[in-house]
């Protein structure tokens, strides 16, 4: 399958706004700058994982337009998508109406990860390319975002680890977690969860020309003890 969603530069330029913004402004001016950012589809590789545990609760950190969350809310999981955009988590409230997903299907709350105090727990937590050009304590927010996860449940996380060959490298824009090391942060040593796969996996992508081509994601799957 390929999809041209996930990265907002596979060949297409926008104007990057002013990375002295508050995340907060920063976020809300790029999603101003498109009336859609990403395809609205599901990442290839998160249907994959999340097909293999089947449905719950799940939640989504940093979920923007909320293609993954209505993918999920359509597939019987009870999906919470959480993004510091109110200009993103708008137009995934106006999508989730429009398909007739209901709150308790499909729900989306503005918050920023550093600062969401809530004590909820989810069988399924996702962060899917949970990245930014702005203050983004990435670590910190995983770390406790694992926490989350309920006991023989699953934790999700998908990051950007390299562009499709028609796509402009950024240095400002472009940041790539590595996976391992990662998954090495948020399982430590004398930790019971199990790291079930942390490192690369390709996927296809379609460019804006209609190429395609292949794009490495970063993915670790941790199951909770
Ligand atoms: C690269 S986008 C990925 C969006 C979506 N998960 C996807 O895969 O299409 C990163 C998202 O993280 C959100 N984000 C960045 N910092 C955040 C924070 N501190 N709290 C909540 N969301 C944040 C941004 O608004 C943006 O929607």
């Amino acid at each position: 399958m390929s999809e041209n969603s996930h990265s907002p530069r596979q060949g297409m330029r926008h104007d990057m706004p002013d990375t002295d913004l508050p995340p907060r402004e920063f976020w809300d001016e790029l999603y101003s700058q498109r009336e859609r950012m990403w395809s609205g589809n599901v990442n290839s590789t998160l249907e994959r994982e999340l097909t293999t545990v089947g449905p719950g609760t799940v939640l989504d950190l940093g979920c923007g337009e909320g293609g993954d969350v209505l993918w999920m809310a359509q597939h019987g999981w009870r999906a919470t998508g959480i993004d510091i955009s109110r200009v993103a988590i708008d137009r995934a409230r106006q999508r989730a109406q429009s398909l007739g997903l209901n709150e308790k299907q499909a729900r989306f709350l503005v918050a920023d990860l550093h600062t969401w105090q809530s004590a909820e727990t989810f069988d399924v937590v996702v962060s899917s390319f949970l990245q930014s050009p702005v203050p983004l304590e990435r670590e910190r927010i995983l770390a406790e975002a694992l926490q989350r996860v309920t006991s023989g449940g699953r934790f999700i996380a998908l990051s950007h680890a390299g562009l499709p060959p028609w796509a402009d490298y950024d240095p400002d824009f472009h940041r790539f977690p590595d996976p391992e090391q990662e998954a090495t942060l948020l399982v430590p040593e004398g930790s019971r969860d199990t790291v079930v796969f942390a490192g690369i996996v390709q996927r296809e992508v379609e460019g804006p020309d209609g190429q395609t081509g292949t794009i490495p994601d970063g993915l670790i799957v941790i199951d909770k003890a």
